[in-house]
């Protein structure tokens, strides 16, 4: 494993402090997700794992879904979960790297990664540690609210360390979560929504 940190961990801890200040209002990001609902399938007494949670912008919602379930939330920024963890939302936050670390052994029922998926600089071991956490049969949920034409432009604008940070073409998804141990179920990828869905063998 590369001992070397990642550039990354530094990127986005120097943001946590304005992250809810800058783009899209925390609010209309959740009232978007909201009009999901029924498509993200979330049930009470589920156990999600939110992975690069940020700030924890919609950590609270998922709890409210999985109600008394349980929302474990990891972001490797450890100023980003500072920030979440001030937020006092009834969730498990964790620092953890997800390409580096085992998130849980087959208890996760739903993972879920949103608006993160592009930076994980390994996706392999990031996928199979996600794959190791969800139950046989669990969900991994990869969500934008764009596509993946706009997300890939814009962290090649945004530049520095994410400027290379890309979600994989359409046709490589089937080979990269067999190699894990998922199975593709669904893939949408419009201007409004990239959402991915497989399932845990
Ligand atoms: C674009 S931000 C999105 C944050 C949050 N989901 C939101 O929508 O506000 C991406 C997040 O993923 C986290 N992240 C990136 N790579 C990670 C990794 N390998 N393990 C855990 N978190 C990671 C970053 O620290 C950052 O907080």
């Amino acid at each position: 494993m590369d001992a070397t940190p990642d550039p990354r961990i530094a990127f986005f801890d120097k943001l946590a402090e304005r992250w809810d200040q800058e783009g899209q209002p925390p609010a209309e990001t959740v009232a978007r997700v909201d009009r999901l609902a029924e498509q993200l399938a979330l049930e009470p007494g589920q156990t999600v794992l939110e992975v690069g949670c940020g700030t924890g912008q919609l950590t609270a919602w998922l709890v409210e879904q999985v109600l008394p379930g349980r929302v474990v939330a990891i972001d490797f920024s450890p100023a980003m979960v500072a920030q979440a963890r001030a937020k006092g939302i009834p969730a498990g936050f964790r620092v953890a790297d997800v390409c580096r670390e085992a998130v849980g052994a087959e208890c996760i029922d739903v993972a879920l990664c949103f608006h993160s998926f592009p930076h994980f600089r390994n996706r392999q071991s990031a996928l199979k540690n996600l794959a190791q956490a969800l139950k046989p049969g669990g969900r991994l949920l990869i969500m934008h609210l764009c596509g993946s034409a706009a997300i890939n432009a814009f962290h090649a604008d945004v530049g520095g360390a994410v400027a290379g940070d890309h979600l994989p073409d359409a046709a490589e998804w089937p080979r990269l979560l067999d190699a894990a141990g998922l199975r593709l179920v669904s893939l949408v990828d419009r201007d409004d929504l990239f959402l991915l869905e497989g399932t845990r063998n």
